[in-house]
C-alpha cells in the first residue's frame, strides 16, 4: 500500500474530476434508505477536498448531480439539494481557511433557488482564493454544455462576431460551462461501474480513467493516493509513440 510521501509532487495531475458513485448501495449494503448513503457521502467530500488541497492539486471537479438525476423520486431529489445548502453553508469557512475557490458548472440556475443562492454567495466569498479551484457539476449534463455552447458559437456565426473560419478548439473551450478549467488529467470513478454518465466528454479527451470498486462513502484519503500513483505510472502519449517522448 502507497502512502502520501510515495508520490512524486513535480508530476501531479493538475485536474482531477471524479464521478462520485455508490451512495445508494452503499447505503442499502446497510440496510438504510438511499439518503443515508448520501449523507456519509458529503463526508467522503470533505475529506477529499481537503486532501487534494494539501496535496497541491490546482484543479479539482466534483460530479455531484447530473441533468439525468432530476429524473430520481422527489425525495432524493429533494434530500440532495437540502444536502447541498447545508454542506455549502458549513463549508464556507473551511475553504476560505484552506484557500480554495468555489465554482460550478451545469444548469446552476435550475437548481431550487435556496440552492442557488446559497451556491452564488460562496462562489462569491471564495473567488479571491488563489489555492485550488473546487469545482461542482451540479445540474450538469456534457450533452446539454455541448448544446449550449454550438447555440453560443452559432448565434455569434449568425450576428458577425466571429466567423465560420474562426471556430476552433479553442473557441468551443470558450463557449463551455468549464471554460476556466485545463483539460481533466485523472478521471477517477467509484462504485465499479465503468462509464462516463454524461460527464465531461470533451474535457477528457486524454484523460487518465481510474475506477476503483469502493462506494463513495467509503473512498478516503488512500484511495486517493492510489489513484494518483497509478496516474504517475502511466505513459501519456498523446498520440505520440514511446521513442518521442523520451
Ligand atoms: C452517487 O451515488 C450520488 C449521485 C448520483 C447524486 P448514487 O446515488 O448514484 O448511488 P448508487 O450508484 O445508486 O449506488
Ligand atoms: C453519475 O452517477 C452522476 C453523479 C455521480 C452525480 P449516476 O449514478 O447518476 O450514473 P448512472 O445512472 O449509474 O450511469
Ligand atoms: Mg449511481
Amino acid at each position: 500500500m502507497h502512502t502520501l510521501e510515495n508520490i512524486d509532487k513535480t508530476k501531479l495531475p493538475k485536474h482531477i474530476a471524479v464521478i462520485m458513485d455508490g451512495n445508494g448501495r452503499w447505503a442499502k449494503q446497510r440496510g438504510k434508505l438511499r439518503v443515508f448513503g448520501h449523507e456519509n457521502g458529503v463526508k467522503a467530500v470533505r475529506k477529499t477536498v481537503e486532501n487534494s488541497a494539501q496535496l497541491g492539486i490546482d484543479f479539482l471537479t466534483l460530479y455531484a448531480f447530473s441533468t439525468e438525476n432530476w429524473n430520481r423520486p422527489k425525495l432524493e431529489v429533494d434530500t440532495l439539494m437540502r444536502l447541498l445548502v447545508a454542506s455549502l453553508r458549513k463549508e464556507l469557512k473551511t475553504l476560505n481557511k484552506n484557500n480554495i475557490r468555489l465554482r460550478a458548472v451545469g444548469t446552476i440556475e435550475s437548481l431550487p433557488a435556496k440552492a442557488h443562492k446559497e451556491l452564488q454567495e460562496v462562489i462569491s466569498k471564495t473567488a479571491e482564493n488563489t489555492g485550488m479551484t473546487l469545482t461542482l457539476a451540479l445540474s450538469y449534463g456534457s450533452r446539454e454544455e455541448l448544446k449550449t455552447a454550438i447555440k453560443g458559437i452559432a448565434s455569434k456565426v449568425k450576428n458577425n462576431i466571429i466567423s465560420i473560419e474562426k471556430i476552433d478548439e479553442t473557441v468551443i473551450n470558450t463557449h463551455l460551462y468549464t471554460h476556466f478549467l485545463p483539460d481533466v488529467d485523472l478521471l477517477i470513478r467509484t462504485s465499479g461501474e465503468h462509464r462516463i454518465s454524461n460527464f465531461l466528454l470533451w474535457q477528457i479527451a486524454y484523460a487518465e480513467l481510474y475506477f476503483i470498486d469502493v462506494f463513495w462513502p467509503d473512498f478516503s484519503e488512500h484511495h486517493l493516493v492510489e489513484a494518483i500513483i497509478s496516474y504517475q505510472n502511466r505513459e501519456r502519449r498523446f498520440g505520440k509513440t514511446s521513442e518521442q517522448l523520451n
